[in-house]
């Protein structure tokens, strides 16, 4: 390119947003990543052995109640009809999520009407009190009570936190919501679907446009290259969306987050579990959950004879491991507003998305934290008085 008007580290859907939306304002726009394939954590790809998309960072699942959003998404990729659903396996049963009336007649092998469960729970949730929530142990049984909080909860939670729910903080979980019908569709947004040629299609249509250029397998942080940070930050605009902590070098502290090993798998069975998650609530098993790809694509023409399934397991991440999710301790809250702080006075330097922002954003959040920045914050900044709006 000969000429870059603006850098984008990070080709997810923040900047792959941002970037699509500068350059159809007649910026030209140039895209790093330091992974070798665009599309950040949404990326996915055919499995070689049996051409099953597998999402490499964790199924994805598009849903958005934001009318922005959904159409700015259609203007890259259809969606199919796809509707989410999850079961969890507990002492060798297998019961829908999330807790609905269907769960909870199964677990009480009983046959209430809504009404009828609404009392139960709540006579169950009575023993203890929200507002004294010691821990999130606590918290859960004041909301679902003890039953439904020891088989659905506790070993699931104590998995993906490594840690037992009697060591973690209460506001960890706002609500957990029971559903008094039978109705266990997993999310409640007016959109849902899954993009019809995969997650890497749409981001690759975004990024196909005459004035953007994407360069992969280039790190912003390392030296040696002229779209580092040393030679870029001062002389163009920068929409940074890796971790923050890092940008800074870590000088407040690292930002703890929590990681996920993925363990793939290609089966000789056409169908392994009959749906496409699966969540193990118990302790004896040691992953969170499994995965099994075809299930996201029905609609596909697929082989009859194998299947790939992955398998997820939880941790705490040490310092080379993918940052999945913000552990948000309290000093990880200090040292948030401190790196906060240090990013106001970056001049030019505009931090966004999750890993930039340090907070879990879904894809449709993404998308729109990203339109909003190119709304509110980009213009003005870059002065855009003489460009083509
Ligand atoms: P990312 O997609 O993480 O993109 C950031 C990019 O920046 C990465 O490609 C990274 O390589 C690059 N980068 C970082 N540092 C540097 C550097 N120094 N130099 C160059 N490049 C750099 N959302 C949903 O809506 N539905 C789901 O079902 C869903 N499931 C998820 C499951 C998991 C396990 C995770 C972790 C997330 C899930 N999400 C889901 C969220 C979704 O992945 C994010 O919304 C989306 O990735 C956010 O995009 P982003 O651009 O902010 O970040
Ligand atoms: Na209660």
């Amino acid at each position: 390119m000969t000429r870059a008007d603006m850098l984008i580290v990070g080709s997810g859907f923040f900047g792959m947003t941002v970037a699509e939306r500068m350059a159809e304002l007649g910026l030209h726009v140039v895209v790093i990543d330091r992974r070798d394939h665009i599309g950040g954590n949404a990326f996915s790809e055919p499995d070689a052995e049996t051409g099953i998309e597998v999402h490499r960072y964790g199924a994805h699942l598009f849903h958005t109640s934001n009318g922005a959003v959904w159409e700015y998404a259609n203007r890259f990729t259809t969606f199919t009809p796809y509707v989410h659903h999850v079961y969890t396996k507990h002492r060798g049963e297998v019961y829908p999520l999330p807790i609905n009336l269907g769960t909870i007649n199964q677990f009480f092998r009983s046959a209430l009407g809504p009404e009828q469960a609404r009392q139960l729970i709540a006579e169950q949730a009575s023993e203890l009190n929200s507002e004294d929530a010691a821990d999130l142990e606590q918290k859960a049984i004041s909301l679902i009570g003890r039953p439904l909080y020891e088989a659905f909860i506790r070993d699931y939670t104590a998995k993906q936190w490594q840690t037992d729910p009697r060591e973690l903080s209460a506001d960890v979980i706002t609500r957990l919501p029971v559903r008094y019908t039978y109705d266990n569709r997993y999310f409640n947004d007016r959109f849902e679907g899954l993009p019809t040629d995969g997650y890497t299609a749409w981001i690759e249509r975004m990024a196909d446009h005459p004035r953007i250029e994407v360069r992969l397998s280039t790190d912003f942080l390392d030296e040696g290259h002229d779209l580092s940070k040393s030679a870029t930050v001062g002389r163009l605009p920068v929409v940074y969306t890796g971790p923050l902590d890092r940008y800074f070098d870590d000088v407040e502290g690292p930002l703890s987050w929590r990681t996920l090993d993925f363990e793939r798998e290609v089966l000789p069975v056409g169908d392994f579990q009959g749906t496409s998650v699966m969540n193990y609530a118990d302790p004896d098993v040691p992953y969170t959950r499994i995965h099994e790809f075809r299930h996201f694509h029905p609609e596909r023409a697929y082989p009859a004879d194998r299947t790939v399934i992955m398998r997820e397991y939880s941790r705490f991440a040490q310092r080379d491991d993918e940052p999945y999710y913000p552990v948000n301790t309290a000093a990880d809250r200090e040292r948030l507003l401190r790196y906060r702080e240090l990013a106001r006075s970056e001049r030019d330097v505009f931090f966004g998305g999750r890993l930039g922002t340090y907070q879990y954003l879904d894809m449709h959040m993404a998308i729109a934290s990203a339109m909003s920045m190119v709304q509110n914050r980009l213009p003005e900044a870059l002065s855009l008085g003489g460009v083509r709006r």
